[in-house]
């Protein structure tokens, strides 16, 4: 049987029959189900192996669609959606009762996000549903970028993934919401701070980063390979593992003697490293390397959240 593809249709009729299709974003692949049905939702969360206490985000077709299924509670984060939608950001929107606890986790408000990929937007525009769904790889494991990705680890779950080439933009959502009155970021994504700056002012950094976080994505191991990776500056770490087979995720256009190299991107560019970074963690995670080496980037635009998803990656000494 087929198993990935281009048909809309064929995805849309699934996603009816309450079944869980892959899909396409702009930041990395998606598990979707009927955000109505709880039936559906409990399959995402079992093919995925994701605690229940780890809540979905909600993806939506339009901003007329979000007034079904939550209030705008606050004017910064409508200027938010007005500005970045459709595109890699999350608002966290008081909930109503048309979505199903099991996909908020019990908490009352909703992930909710427009994504920004044509083939994604057609399906949302063909069923009269919005789609829940997280990362569409196993719980703790690599984000996956491509079609392949999914089918390569949750093929025999799933009945069809629908194929829009590799994501554009390779890392998550920026997820937003207002606590105590104040814009904060619960995760950093997609969209730099400085550009959610400019459109809605400051904004708070959300510094719980315990084990038992409001945003599970947070947890401290999360993204992970399943070789140990370090991360830190290069030639210390080249120093210390040299005599191992390394697999090295570098910037730039040194040539480095190691068992497996992957260059993120030539001009140290945030953008190209970010579209690039999950795909590198998974080759270098199935090259046969002991450990994968890599460094933090510079803290400018998708710099946090690649630093982020790094830190969260990575052993640390
Ligand atoms: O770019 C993305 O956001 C991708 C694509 C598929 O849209 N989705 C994604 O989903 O990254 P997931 O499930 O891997 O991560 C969702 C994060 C989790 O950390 C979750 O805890 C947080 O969003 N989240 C979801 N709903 C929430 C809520 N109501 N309150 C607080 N955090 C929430
Ligand atoms: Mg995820």
């Amino acid at each position: 049987m087929i198993k990935s593809g281009t048909d809309i249709n064929f995805a849309a009729q699934l996603l009816k029959k309450n079944k869980v299709v892959g899909i396409p974003t702009e930041t990395v692949y998606g598990l979707a189900a009927n955000a109505y049905a709880e039936e559906a939702i409990l399959s995402v969360f079992k093919i995925k192996n994701r605690p229940f206490f780890d809540p979905l985000i909600v993806h939506v077709s339009c901003i007329n669609q979000v007034n079904e299924i939550a209030h705008w509670h606050d004017e910064r984060l409508k200027r938010l959606a007005e500005h970045f939608w459709p595109g890699p950001l999350s608002l966290l929107l008081p909930k109503k009762t048309i979505i199903p606890d099991i996909v908020t986790s019990g908490l009352s408000q909703v992930a909710v996000r427009m994504p920004q990929h044509p083939l994604c937007l057609e399906l949302l525009n063909r069923i009269a549903f919005p789609l829940a769904a997280p990362s569409a790889n196993p719980f703790g494991y690599i984000s996956p970028t491509e079609a392949q990705h999914v089918l390569d680890q949750l093929k025999s779950q799933i009945d069809y993934v629908l194929d829009g080439g590799p994501c554009t933009i390779g890392l998550e959502s920026s997820i937003v919401g207002i606590e105590n009155n104040q814009l904060t970021l619960f995760r950093a994504g997609g969209i730099s701070c400085e550009a959610i700056e400019q459109v809605a002012g400051t904004l708070h950094l959300n510094t719980s980063k315990s084990d038992n976080p409001k945003t599970p994505g947070q947890l401290k191991s999360h993204y992970a390979p399943q070789i140990p990776m370090y991360a830190g500056p290069l030639t210390k770490l080249l120093k210390k593992w040299g005599t191992k087979k390394v697999a090295l995720l570098y910037t730039g256009t040194e040539n480095y003697n190691v068992y497996f190299k992957f260059n993120l991107s030539p001009t140290h560019n945030n953008d190209e490293i970010a579209r690039n970074m999950f795909r590198a963690f998974r080759a270098a995670d199935q090259s046969g390397a002991d450990v994968i080496l890599i460094s933090f980037v510079e803290n400018t635009g998708l710099g946090m959240a690649i630093n982020d998803r790094i830190a969260r990656a990575v052993i640390r000494d």
